[in-house]
């Protein structure tokens, strides 16, 4: 059992660090906004800290699970951040989705404290983490890998290195590039069963278990038909992540027209009032 400290008790951070204390490790926890921290520690065995130092202060494993690259770095790298506090020897392991640039970044600081460190984005959304049911994908140095995998899979039902530190938010992007024009053209699909006069059901029922089929076919289905939006991955955080696809994919060279253009299609949607609206809100704009 470890010691570990976890920072950014949010959506998914809040469940992760609840799944480590049911596993039995010693966690200390820190949320900016300390309420959340009190609801943590009603419903979980642990302590609280007032900083990021304090909580990473004698943790082997410290968590984090922030918003993007600032909030990270402004957890990590900034005044009472987790690097004034975290020991020799001791591993970062990063949950927030951000870009390779940060991952590499901090990487290197942590190694000129004689720590590790472990970029490890998550994929499978809220029920992901509250099950315990997330896939992650991580970067880093084998050994340091090799430390952190049995305490993240107190969260995960896979976890894997891809590489050298950022190869997880790499492999993060690429979740995220296959997302985007499979939700576009899972909306037209709805969208034109609709007009063509179909019952929208049993399409879903009936394609989900051919070609067609996936995960968002599957999970969001039939509240796109229901015209339901209010959970779920929101169209603002999709939208940061995109930012991330497109800046690396202009850095690498590679192409993502249809990104792009789904990008484009996601800021309509928050011109409609759909910020929050979960990702598959982009069937609203085929209405
Ligand atoms: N939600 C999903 O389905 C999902 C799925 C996969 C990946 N992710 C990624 O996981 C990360 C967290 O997502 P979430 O849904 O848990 O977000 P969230 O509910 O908005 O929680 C964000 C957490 O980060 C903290 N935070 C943000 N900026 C901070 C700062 N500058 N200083 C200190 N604390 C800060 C917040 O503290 P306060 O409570 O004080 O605001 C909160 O604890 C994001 O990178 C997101 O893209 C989310």
């Amino acid at each position: 059992m470890a010691r570990a400290a976890f920072i950014g008790l949010g959506v998914m951070g809040f469940p992760m660090a609840g799944h480590l204390a049911a596993r039995g490790h010693e966690v200390t926890v820190y949320n900016r906004n300390p309420k959340r921290a009190e609801a943590w520690l009603e419903k979980h065995a642990g302590r609280s800290a007032a900083t990021p130092a304090a909580a990473a202060k004698g943790a082997e494993v410290v968590f984090t699970c922030v918003g993007n690259d600032d909030d990270l770095r402004s957890v990590t790298l900034g005044e009472n951040g987790a690097f004034d506090g975290l020991d020799e020897g001791a591993l970062l392991v990063d949950h927030t989705t951000a870009s390779a640039a940060v991952a590499r970044e901090l990487a290197e600081a942590a190694a000129a404290q004689g720590a590790g460190f472990i970029d490890a984005p998550v994929s499978g959304g809220q029920a992901g983490a509250e099950n315990g049911a997330l896939s992650v994908m991580c970067g880093g140095e084998p050994a340091d890998y090799a430390r952190a995998e049995p305490v993240i899979m107190a969260y995960a039902k896979g976890c894997r290195l891809m590489g050298p530190a950022g190869a997880g938010q790499l492999t993060k992007m690429v979740n995220q590039i296959c997302i985007a024009g499979l939700l576009q053209g899972l909306s037209e699909g709805l969208a034109f069963a609709r007009k063509a006069g179909l019952d929208g059901e049993a399409v879903l029922e009936v394609i989900s278990k051919g070609a067609a089929g996936s995960w968002q076919m599957e999970n969001r289905g039939k509240t796109m038909l229901a015209d339901k939006f209010d959970f779920g991955f929101a169209v603002d955080w999709m939208r940061k992540d995109l930012a991330i696809c497109l800046a690396e994919a202009n850095a690498n060279g590679a192409a993502l027209p249809v990104t792009a253009l789904v990008d484009q299609f996601y800021k309509d949607v928050q011109g409609m009032g759909g910020a929050r609206w979960d990702t598959s809100s982009l069937i609203k704009r085929l209405a």
